[in-house]
């Protein structure tokens, strides 16, 4: 008989969304225009409208409403047992075109009350200070973080936040998915890339200035709430070499290094020695002010968070291609398939674990993990998704392992418990939910709630710690 999968007795169980991708309100209560707002199709569809045509879909406007029917989601949410709710805060909510002085009272309310609502049931908020938005006239005049006068800005919104919610949020994430600089710098950091032929140059630059921006949060956060935690946030889905030919291995190393690139300087506080030759071989230059690397250095991150969703292959000399999963190489002959041609591979999950923990020593979050599906209903309303049920148990079994192999792994996250509209493609097809929302791609639909049979799965799963697993 197998062992009880048993998890530690603290370990957070929970979801995660982001603000863009749920809140909708898009204009409600002062809140400014951010990027996603103004992007049709996806935020990786690498561009944003200049102005909004009235008579075009834009998903991030409505989304699944989130903001006006919080209460009856977070009360589904602790039906399910969640301990942990991760949600960001919309930045041109609180500051609605970035760079003005003051906050916008109604936006601040908004938190306050999500907040209460889910310390009320007994669930802790984490927080993402930034998911893939930014409000769009930090994008247009200013350039995104390839500006230095963003730090400014950012810490203004930090100290803000931390101050309001001190007593409230315990843990933050400073920026989602900061890796993907390298793959959507418009997503992650409001960037524009001028020389799309040689972009490392300002790819680097306004990294810098993030991972400055980034320690000046810590060691507000720090100062204002001692109690907390703050971590950094990367996508490290796996990317393995397609085979044991030495250059595929190296190539792909170097691959994997580009990403934990992000979390050496923003855990270990100093740039690593393998950046000189990228920055060698790309005549890239870094303007750093005096402090800079003083500043990275004593104010690290205390874990790190990340998502999980696939695994690729990679054979040396092939160019690099991506989705919001992570790295698209060679299809794995081992592995089967989502509908959108993601690589399930839960075992993956227990390597990149344990790679962290090799590498950093620091606690972990899971906190992006999931299937997205298109999912039928039956005529009596029922869905019955046990694609996605088997995944989130084969990858929580992973995640038992990889506590067993001495990851201190704090807890765990679906990504969109509740439908949301997808990062990616914009759609609301492809749907992660252990609800759903009836809402369709074009925008039709109630908005109606749903429980999908993977609720009472997760909620079976979170009831006994693991031990259904
Ligand atoms: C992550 C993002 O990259 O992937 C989320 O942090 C996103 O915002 C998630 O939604 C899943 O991607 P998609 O494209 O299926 O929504």
């Amino acid at each position: 008989m197998s062992k009880e999968k048993v998890f530690p007795k603290d370990f957070l169980w929970g979801g995660a969304i982001a603000a863009n991708q749920a809140e909708g309100a898009w204009n409600v209560d002062g809140k400014g225009a951010s990027q996603a707002d103004m992007t049709r199709g996806g935020i990786i569809s690498g561009e944003t409208d200049q102005q909004i045509d009235p008579n075009l879909y834009y998903a991030s406007h409505e989304a699944i409403d989130f903001y006006h029917q919080y209460k009856e989601d977070v009360q589904m949410f602790s039906e399910m047992g969640f301990s942990l709710f991760r949600t960001s805060i919309a930045w041109s909510r609180i500051f609605p075109k970035g760079d003005e002085k003051e906050p916008n009272e109604k936006g601040l309310q908004f938190y306050d009350d999500l907040f209460d609502e889910l310390l009320g049931k007994g669930i802790q908020p984490m927080i993402t200070i930034s998911h893939y938005e930014m409000p769009i006239h930090l994008v247009d005049e200013y350039g995104g973080w390839s500006n230095r006068q963003l730090i400014e800005f950012f810490s203004r919104f930090c100290e803000v936040i931390f101050k309001r919610y001190k007593d409230k949020v315990k843990y933050w994430l400073t920026f989602n998915e900061i890796n993907n600089m390298h793959k959507i710098p418009l997503a992650t950091g409001g960037v524009r890339i001028k020389n799309e032929e040689e972009p490392l140059q300002e790819i680097y630059q306004a990294s810098h200035h993030m991972f400055v921006a980034n320690s000046h949060a810590v060691r507000l956060c720090k100062e204002i709430i001692p109690d907390s935690m703050i971590g950094a946030m990367l996508s490290l889905s796996v990317l393995y070499p397609n085979s044991c030919r030495p250059e595929d291995v190296f190539e792909t190393n170097t691959y994997r290094r580009r990403h934990l690139f992000y979390s050496d300087v923003m855990i270990r506080g100093e740039y690593p020695t393998y950046v000189d030759r990228i920055f060698k071989e790309h005549t890239i230059s870094i303007n750093m002010e005096e402090g800079d690397l003083e500043l990275l250095k004593a104010h690290t991150c205390e874990y790190l968070a990340f998502s999980y969703y696939l695994s690729s292959t990679h054979k040396a000399g092939m160019p690099i291609l991506t989705h919001t999963g992570g790295v698209r190489g060679i299809d794995n002959p081992y592995l089967p398939k989502s509908k959108w041609g993601w690589q399930i591979d839960p075992i993956g999950l227990r390597i990149v674990c344990n790679e962290l923990t090799d590498r950093y020593n620091v606690p972990l979050f899971i906190v992006e993990n999931g299937y997205g599906d298109v999912d039928s209903i039956n005529e009596d309303g029922s869905i019955h998704d046990v694609d996605r049920t088997n995944f989130l148990k084969e990858h929580l079994v992973e995640i038992y392992n990889a506590i067993e192999d001495g990851c201190d792994v704090r807890g765990f996250a679906w990504w969109g418990p509740i439908d949301i509209v997808s990062a990616g493609t914009g759609e609301m097809k492809k749907r992660y939910g252990f609800i759903h929302v009836d809402k369709d791609n074009e925008g039709n639909g109630s908005l109606k709630r749903t429980k999908k049979d993977s609720f009472y799965e997760f909620q079976k799963i979170i009831e006994s710690n693991g031990a259904s697993l």
